[in-house]
């Protein structure tokens, strides 16, 4: 019946738009009807000859007569009360469908006068379609221990009518298992759903009878059925259960390739097939996965890569556990990574001078140096130390940063170089250190003065000596190095004997190998005082002088000279008297000679070289006494 309806709807559809057309290009003054459908043939619709102006009778006599289009058969024209009556059974669905509003226009033709009038008739819906369902049963299959709120589609009915009268709601039977819920469509249509309120059992209730109504809004309400058969489905029961939700296992990073971590572990209680399980990683991370391998049998975990807490600290993993009738569980696996120590501390220098100058002020900065450790914790904590008989030591400046500074002035003269080992230590069990060699190199700033090797000289000429010869040598020894030890020797410029001292000596300025430029005299001069000065090549220079005495030795280069008794001019012998009553002893003179020479040189003695009479006088041999 349904069908039906809606094949003939569709033309009256078509036909109905004809006629709106049509009126509206006539413009004619409008007569407005309003009739319920489903009225029985010759239902009162209007007085149609008191709407024109007429009165009954004339209906008649004037032909007055509805143009005939299409389905305005449905109307005609009772001649004897000059009304509009219905012609047969109206049924607003087949007309309109579901157009809410359904009007029918007709014209009616004054044949006299030939004038039309337009005519349009409301037809006004009544509920006269109950909802209906497609099927009379539906069948829905449901696993047993289908997850509460599970939803599962109904059959949606349907109603004609329009309005209040077509399909308000649905309702179900009242059961402790399943609840109604409707959806509403974007499209105004309502779709009816079971939803899962208790939890089946197929061994308790293995089906569950329904019933689904729809219902109007019509007055009375209408309503139509279906009956929904929920037949349970037997399942696999049971789903593996882990014994842990979550496996937690901490490990050291040092583990062997193939080391068992841990085994994860599920049951099953089902029999068969059922209960076997068999165990995979889920949604596992690409760095996790290449560490770990699962046994998909035993359950065993293995490291099969290498761990390094340094990059990863934390795996988690999801481990699924599936019998073989497709239930799966899952649990959750977390490695914790331990450190061990096993990276030494690095040091890094970040500058450095491999040479510093002596004498810089204590705080000289030698090298920036960086000290890091991989590991985390107390075997990540580094400490930085230099031995401490070195005159320097390490500042921390900032983060894991230290500055080697000098803790006191170098002297290049005691320690021209240092090998500094700096050692990083980190405070694991047991501790690992590295080792960094600093070689610095001391340099020399000009801070000793050259130093004779004496603090003072005497030498030593014999007179007479020949121009040229070299005589003595003075040295002096500089501590510093390279131009600052370069030692040149001078004299200071003094004068003797009103001429000036470098005539008579000079000094090798590379040797310090002195010279005499003269031949001395010694009865002239026999000291001679002079400084010698020696000078490095410093800038600026340092300098010292040490005083050099030069004793010139005597030779026996002077003869005696007699002073008295004076040699006579004329050559005769020189006459000295004495008393005949001379007692023997009386001095008669005395001889007096001087030499020039000195020491030995000018210790003189005397004899008697001839005498007219021997015996009679005596010379004293060291006074020159003549008794
Ligand atoms: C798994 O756990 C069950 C129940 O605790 C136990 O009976 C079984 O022996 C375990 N299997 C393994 C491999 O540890
Ligand atoms: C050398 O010594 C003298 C005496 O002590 C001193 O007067 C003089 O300045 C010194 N000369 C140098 C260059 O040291």
């Amino acid at each position: 019946m349904a069908n039906r309806q809606l094949l003939l709807d569709r033309s009256g559809m078509v036909l109905l738009y004809i006629f709106l057309g049509t009126l509206r290009e006539s413009g004619a003054g409008q007569i407005r009807y309003l009739v319920p459908e489903e009225t029985e043939k010759g239902f009162f619709v209007g007085n149609i000859s008191k709407d024109l102006g007429l009165e009954p009778r004339e209906l008649a006599e004037r032909g007055v007569r509805i143009v005939s289009r299409g389905k305005t058969q449905l109307f005609a024209l009772n001649p004897r009360s000059g009304s509009l009556i219905t012609a047969g059974r109206i049924d607003r669905e087949e007309l309109c469908e579901a157009v809410s509003s359904c009007f029918l226009n007709m014209e009616i033709l004054v044949e006299d006068t030939l004038k039309i009038y337009g005519v349009e008739v409301e037809i006004m819906d009544i509920n006269d379609n109950a909802p209906s369902f497609q099927e009379e049963e539906v069948e829905i299959k449901v696993s047993e221990h289908t997850t509460l709120g599970s939803r599962f589609p109904l059959p949606n009915a349907r109603d004609p009518d329009v309005g209040m009268n077509s399909l308000q709601r649905y309702q179900l039977n009242p059961n402790s298992y399943f609840s109604l819920q409707v959806r509403d469509r974007t499209d105004g249509a309502k779709n009816p759903e079971l939803v899962l309120e208790g939890s089946l059992d197929r061994e308790t209730q293995a089906t569950h009878h329904l019933l689904l109504t729809a219902l109007d809004g019509g007055d009375p309400i209408r309503q139509g059925t279906v009956s929904v058969r929920v037949v349970v489905l037997d399942v696999n029961d049971h789903i593996p259960k882990f014994t842990q939700s979550t496996y937690e296992v901490s490990v050291p990073e040092n583990l062997n390739s193939g080391t068992r971590v841990l085994t994860v572990n599920a049951t099953d209680p089902d029999e068969g097939i059922n209960g076997q399980v068999v165990y995979s990683f889920r949604n596992v991370e690409s760095k996790a996965s290449k560490i770990f391998q699962l046994n998909s049998l035993s359950g065993d975990v293995l490291i099969e890569g290498s761990l390094d807490f340094e990059k990863y600290r934390l795996y988690e993993m999801e481990i699924q556990a599936q019998d073989g009738g497709g239930l799966s569980t899952t649990a959750k696996m977390l490695v914790t990574v331990v450190d061990v120590n096993d990276n030494a501390p690095e040091i890094t220098i970040t500058s450095s001078t491999n040479s510093v100058l002596e004498n810089s002020p204590p705080g000289t900065v030698i090298a920036l140096l960086n000290v890091q450790d991989q590991d985390s914790g107390e075997n990540g904590q580094v400490s930085c130390f230099i031995p401490n008989n070195l005159p320097f030591k390490l500042e921390k400046t900032y983060g894991n940063y230290y500055k080697l500074i000098t803790n006191r002035a170098l002297d290049r003269e005691q320690v021209q170089s240092y090998d500094i080992t700096l050692t990083a230590t980190d405070q694991g069990s047991p501790p690992l250190s590295t080792e960094t060699l600093i070689l610095l190199n001391v340099a020399d700033d000009n801070d000793n003065p050259p130093t004779f090797t004496d603090s003072s000289y005497s030498a030593y000429i014999l007179e007479n000596n020949p121009r040229g010869a070299s005589f003595f040598s003075v040295t002096a020894l500089d501590q510093d190095s390279k131009e600052n030890a370069q030692v040149t020797y001078s004299l200071a410029e003094d004068t003797l004997q009103g001429a000036p001292l470098s005539s008579y000596i000079s000094i090798n300025s590379d040797t310090g190998i002195l010279y005499a430029l003269c031949s001395f005299d010694y009865e002239q001069f026999h000291e001679l005082q002079l400084w010698v000065t020696a000078h490095d090549s410093g800038n600026p220079p340092l300098s010292s002088n040490v005083s050099l005495s030069i004793f010139v030795l005597d030779q026996n280069d002077n003869v005696p000279e007699i002073l008295y008794p004076a040699l006579p001019m004329d050559g005769s012998t020189g006459v000295e008297l004495a008393s005949r009553s001379a007692e023997p002893g009386y001095l008669v003179t005395k001889v007096v000679a001087v030499d020039r020479d000195s020491g030995q040189n000018a210790w003189l003695s005397y004899r008697l070289l001839k005498a007219s009479e021997p015996g009679l006088f005596a010379v004293g041999l060291h006074t020159g006494e003549v008794r």
